[in-house]
């Protein structure tokens, strides 16, 4: 079964996608992390992130590796903490709305969702990437409180900034932001990592019957 889970930066995904695979014994797949390596490498090798067709061909020629411990390789590199940096936050979605680039990335995820038993978090996976998931979730949260999240992963920018990020990262993703008509909608803003993987577990336990 795959378990699909949307929305924007700072809903808490990552956090509650993990912890729900642990749970399920799922394997966990973080597509963000896909788009964030490429645009590492664009940046790495200095080509033009408006150039569509030329960053799709460098997608297709170095496949992003995620492992069991959730490390990040490309063109053999680990880029696990590289692509968290600010700049890559800021560049990403500029990258990611190429469609030669999305079309090599969802291939990319299909394959890995078709092994079966994952969660699998972005924010194309219940519309495009698996619409036959078993269970889809859009996880959203109150602007300010995805900001504070946000912040505590960056330490390096400033509170402003970061917002002002946020609000223009929110924008440039709302076309592939839109939440499948059968996800189950949880707004995060009040509650814990604990109440919101637990809600999806018994979602996925009742679905498993
Ligand atoms: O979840 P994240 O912040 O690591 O995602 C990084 C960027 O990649 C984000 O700006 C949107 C984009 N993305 C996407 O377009 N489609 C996905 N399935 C996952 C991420």
């Amino acid at each position: 079964m795959i378990v699909a889970i949307d929305g924007p930066a700072g809903a808490g995904k990552s956090t509650v996608a993990r912890h729900l695979a642990e749970r399920l014994g799922f394997r966990y797949l973080d597509t963000g992390a896909m788009y964030r390596a490429v645009t590492w490498l664009a940046v790495e090798r200095s080509l033009e992130l408006e150039d569509g067709p030329l960053l799709g061909r460098l997608a297709e020629e170095h496949p992003v590796d995620l492992d069991e411990e959730g490390r990040v390789t490309i063109a053999e590199t680990d880029v696990t903490e590289a692509i968290r940096r600010a700049e890559i936050d800021r560049l990403v979605p500029v990258v990611a709305r190429h469609p030669e680039v999305r079309q090599v990335m969802r291939r990319r995820q299909r394959v890995l969702a078709d092994l079966g038993n994952a969660v699998i978090e972005g924010r194309d996976i219940g519309t495009v990437v698996a619409p036959d998931a078993g269970v889809k979730i859009y996880l959203n949260a109150d602007p300010d409180v995805r900001a504070q999240r946000r912040q505590a992963e960056r330490p390096d920018i400033g509170g402003d900034a970061l917002a002002t990020d946020l609000r223009l990262r929110d924008e440039s993703d709302a076309a592939r932001m839109r939440p499948a008509d059968d996800a189950e909608r949880i707004d995060t803003t009040a509650l814990d990592v604990e109440d919101v993987v637990r809600r999806i577990e018994f979602l996925v336990r009742a679905r498993v019957g």
